[in-house]
């Protein structure tokens, strides 16, 4: 594999299970030095071992937390070039806006979208000091379209994650800092399987949308990241990136 990311150093939040995980092997294996961030301590430790890097464990939405962790990538490591803000939560288990209570949408606008506001107010004045970085935040592909599953607070995350990303992208482009959005469509992660495991119809009828007829791996979102993080995508910024088989453009 080309190493097109030899030693940069990488934060990567939710990087325990599923997308984050799967980033966290990729950029490795493209040369990166990974930190990896996660809340649950066990399985955040075990991706930090697989790719000899360093774990932290920390809840994205404590200022204090994202604050210091970005300060010891740096001081581990000596920079910060890379932070994939990825940690996410998927909504409750009826989330249509007539049904959501109000204690449920905070919690999801909390972990998915104020988590990637205060890691990119943190990372960003690392990159400011070394005048470069990537940033890329994970959206979703409802951020873009509806869903007939009625996502009301997770798509209204997404949006903002979205909206987010381009203003920084925007406002921080001369000062050689990229900001993306990731959009996956579908992928096979716990996240996913949870949700379906619930409510089997909505997989089949999910499936029915997607034009390559299939849910992602998390590989194939890794690859588009590792992509997003390396000098391959230096002319992109405040861009929205979508990886979801067509799902957007059926
Ligand atoms: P996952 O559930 O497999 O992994 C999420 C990781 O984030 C877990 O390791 C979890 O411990 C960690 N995490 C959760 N809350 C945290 C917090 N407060 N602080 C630190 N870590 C925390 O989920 P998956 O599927 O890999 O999702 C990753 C991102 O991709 C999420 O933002 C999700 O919304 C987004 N996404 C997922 C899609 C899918 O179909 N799986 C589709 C589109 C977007």
């Amino acid at each position: 594999m080309t190493k097109r990311l030899d030693g940069r150093v990488a934060v990567i939040t939710g990087a325990g299970s599923g997308i984050g995980l799967a980033t966290a092997k990729r950029f490795a294996a493209e040369g990166a030095k990974v930190v990896c961030v996660d809340l649950d301590e066990e399985s955040g430790r075990k991706a930090a071992a697989e790719v000899g890097g360093l774990f932290i464990q920390a809840d994205v939405t404590d200022e204090d937390a994202v604050r210091a962790m970005y300060q010891t990538a740096v001081d581990t490591y000596g920079s910060l070039d890379i932070t994939f803000n990825n940690a996410g939560i998927s909504p409750p288990d009826d989330d249509s806006i007539l049904v959501t209570g109000l204690d449920a949408w905070k919690r999801v606008q909390e972990v998915n979208l104020t988590s990637v506001y205060l890691c990119c107010k943190y990372a960003i004045p690392h990159m400011q000091r070394q005048g470069k970085g990537s940033i890329i935040n994970t959206a979703s592909f409802v951020a873009v379209m509806g869903a007939a599953t009625s996502q009301i607070s997770y798509s209204a995350s997404k949006g903002g994650v979205l909206a987010m990303s381009r203003e920084l992208g925007v406002q921080f482009a001369r000062e050689g800092i990229r900001v993306n959005a990731l959009c996956p469509g579908p992928v096979n992660t716990p996240l996913l399987q949870e949700l379906f495991a619930k409510d089997p119809e909505r997989a089949a009828r999910r499936l029915v949308h997607i034009p390559l007829g299939r849910f992602a791996e998390p590989e194939e979102i890794a690859a588009a990241v590792a992509f997003l993080a390396s000098d391959d995508s230096s002319f992109m910024t405040a861009n929205t990136f979508l990886v979801d088989g067509g799902i957007s453009g059926a």
